[in-house]
This record gives C-alpha cells, structure tokens and sequence, in this order.
C-alpha cells in the first residue's frame, strides 16, 4: 500500500473543509488503510483525510503504545461535550512542535465504519482528545487556531528552526 503525502503547516490545503463520505465503497476502505499506513510510519497517534488532501470526512487514530489499537471513523460526529482539560498536542503537519489546547475533558460522538455502520462511543483521556484533534482537521482547524498569536508565533520560529536542521 503506498503511503500518502501528509501536509505541513502552513499549507493552505490544511484550510479545505472535508464532505461527508457518502459511498461506503472499496476506495473508502483504501483510503482508511493507507492513512493508516502513513501514520504508522510516521509514528502519529491521529490522522484525517485533509491532512492527506482529501476533503473527506475520515479520521484515523491509534493512541494505544503498541499501535494496535487502529480506530477509524467516517463521517464523526460529538454529540456531547462534558468539562474541559487542558491537553498539550501535537500533530503530524507540525512536526517537532507541542502546544496546549483547551478541550472537552469527555465526549459522546457518532460515527460511520468503513462498511456504512453506525456506532457510538464514549471517550475520555487521550482518546478524547484525539477525537476532537482529527475532527477540526475536517472543519480546516489545527491546534495552531487554538494558539494565542505569541504562542503561534514561538510556534512558527520553532518550526522554523526545525526546518532549518533539516536541510
Ligand atoms: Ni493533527
């Protein structure tokens, strides 16, 4: 299976609001399992199909430490938020870069599986968090828009930095 191109901020097709999928067909399913593939590869936790460049409601995520724990969700959905936390993130457009978000500390959110099923789930912990991460990659939100503008700004000159080394 060959592995996608993720973006890197700021690339502005990181912006582009995903559709809902609406043919749960072969395609849907290869698209799951290459993000799945490139997000191992590059040892992410999360990944949404924006990220990859196409604007299509699908989110995978595996927080597990053996990474074998795959959940995708098509078409997610939160249908309700309890509390608030703080969550220091990362993400895999911004590599070598952390920075703390607010978000809902529980949530309750429906989704699709690759085969046009519906379920539902409860998540807290790092799993919420993921959910809420991957979900604003389909709105064109990353956890750069939660940023005060000096914090995006000791962001961007980190990035920067990084970038700089690598060359
Ligand atoms: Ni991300």
């Amino acid at each position: 299976m060959p592995l996608l191109n993720i973006l890197q901020f700021p690339d502005p097709r990181l912006k582009n609001i995903a559709e809902p999928v609406k043919h749960f067909d072969e395609e849907l399913t290869t698209l799951i399992n290459n993000m799945f593939e490139t997000m191992y590869e590059a040892s992410g936790a999360g990944l949404a199909a924006i990220q990859v460049n196409v604007q299509k409601r699908v989110i995978v995520i595996d927080i597990s430490h053996k990474m074998n724990q795959p959940l995708h969700l098509v078409n997610p959905t939160i249908v309700a938020t309890r509390d608030t936390i703080v969550f220091e993130e990362g993400c895999l457009s911004f590599p070598g870069v952390w920075g703390k978000v607010k978000r809902a500390k529980e949530l309750d959110v429906t989704f699709y599986d690759q085969h046009g099923k519906l379920h539902e789930l409860s998540a807290t912990g790092l799993l919420c968090n993921a959910i809420q991460h991957e979900i604003d990659h389909l709105d064109g939100i990353t956890f750069y828009d939660h940023l005060s503008p000096l914090k995006q700004q000791l962001l961007r000159k980190k990035l920067e930095k990084i970038r700089k080394r690598a060359l």
